[in-house]
């Protein structure tokens, strides 16, 4: 049984909407957003109540401020406001503080069609702690709770949890953001168009073992690229130069190895470089790799046996670049891979994160069938990690 949607919701005029958002986007040193992926995902659910003739309160954390927001100033919210606004063509009043008389007063003074956005969740103490006092404060604003911050629905925090719990008996549910990635996330999990390949790369096997084994038990190959692939040739006894390795995880790439006996592919050839730098030494080896040198990206035998894979795939899940892409002499096989997935006609899905940003570097996000908005969330699902945030809302038979 799915979750109760908030196209579910009949009524919705004059409602005040508190809708948890993802916000959280990547900034460049100076504050200014260097990606609003996560804001225009979230456009849909926060149209949908405006049309409604409901009032948007949209609520968010950024970053991982240290609780002093005057040293925490590029934390504050109000470019992600200015953004909002300049999105959606309409005013966003931008609050600057969290809970308080003065939130109560804008949030009771704000008309249909209106959208309020609180400062930044996590200045407050009570957010990362979950505290409900804190929650109460948040939840007295809202008639109707709405998550739609999918990539931190692996979190506890107070706006995520104890806002909707203090909130019974009033509509708590999903918005479409949610809804269309618990759908494509579930179809991943349980009805796989096959063959199903899993695409996983990224720096290291330790960050994503819970996720690598659930993928095993569902995906018909695994295509292995990025530094994580010198872990695992060195646990197969392979010279792997100077390139990256987890020495200490590698028992932990034996035990996937075994798991994965006949699914797991690694990279027959290399793009090698003396050293890790877009103007270094490169050139391709197939075998051991030699002393000094560092492997950085897939070799041109490996983009073309993967992307030949990719393309006879019925679903794809992808996960992890395949070398130092944001250097772009090491970026040709994360670019062939985003080229192969996007004229593949399977099902595709990038999880978020880097991942996410280099296929949108690349232009080529509007051609997969699903970008996640999770980094960490997307790989806690599919291990299975039970999301205390998604448990507490309305199920879809409660209407
Ligand atoms: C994310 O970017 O993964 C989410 O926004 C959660 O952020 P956090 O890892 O700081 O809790």
């Amino acid at each position: 049984m799915g979750k109760r949607s908030l196209r579910d919701l009949k009524d919705l005029a004059s409602k005040r909407v508190l809708i948890r958002v993802d916000f959280n986007v990547p900034l460049n040193e100076d504050g200014s957003i260097s990606n609003d992926r996560r804001i225009r995902a979230a456009l849909p659910t926060i149209r949908y109540v405006l049309d409604a003739g409901a009032i948007a309160i949209c609520m968010s954390h950024l970053g991982r401020p240290k609780g002093d927001p005057k040293q925490d100033a590029i934390y504050r919210m109000d470019r992600v406001g200015q953004r909002l606004s300049k999105l959606l063509a309409k005013p966003v009043k931008k609050l600057d503080q969290v809970v308080g008389p003065d939130v109560v007063a804008a949030v009771h003074a704000a008309q249909p069609g209106a959208v309020i956005l609180l400062e930044n969740l996590r200045f407050h103490p009570g957010e990362q702690k979950g505290d409900e006092a804190f929650a109460a404060e948040l939840a007295k604003l809202g008639d109707v709770y709405v998550n739609d911050a999918f990539g931190t629905c692996h979190r506890t925090d107070a706006s995520m949890y104890a806002v909707p719990k203090l909130m019974t008996g009033k509509p708590r549910v999903v918005g479409f953001l949610v809804a269309k990635e618990l759908e494509i996330l579930e179809r991943l999990l349980t009805s796989p168009a096959r063959p199903f390949v899993g695409v996983l790369g990224g720096a290291k096997v330790s960050d994503k073992i819970g996720f690598i084994k659930r993928l095993l038990e569902r995906v018909d190959r695994v295509l292995i690229g990025g530094a994580m692939t010198y872990t695992f040739l060195r646990a197969l006894g392979h010279n792997i130069g100077n390139s990256r390795v987890e020495a200490d995880k590698l028992d932990v790439a034996r035990e996937l190895l075994n798991l994965g006996q006949g699914k797991i592919t690694l990279p027959m050839d290399h793009l090698i470089a003396d050293r890790l730098d877009a103007s270094a030494t490169t050139r391709v080896v197939e075998g051991p790799i030699p002393d000094g040198w560092i492997g950085v990206d897939i070799g041109p035998k490996t983009i073309e046996q993967y992307a030949a894979a990719v393309g006879q795939a019925g679903m794809v899940v992808w996960n992890g670049p395949m070398g130092k892409f944001e250097d772009e002499p090491f970026s040709r096989g994360t670019r062939a891979m985003a080229e192969a997935m996007a004229r593949s006609s399977a099902v595709t899905v990038v999880g978020g994160g880097e991942t996410a940003e280099a296929v949108e570097a690349f232009g080529l996000d509007e051609k997969m069938t699903h970008v996640s908005t999770g980094g960490g969330a997307f790989l806690e699902y599919v291990e299975g990690t039970p999301f205390k945030a998604l448990s507490i809302l309305d199920e879809a038979s409660e209407r």
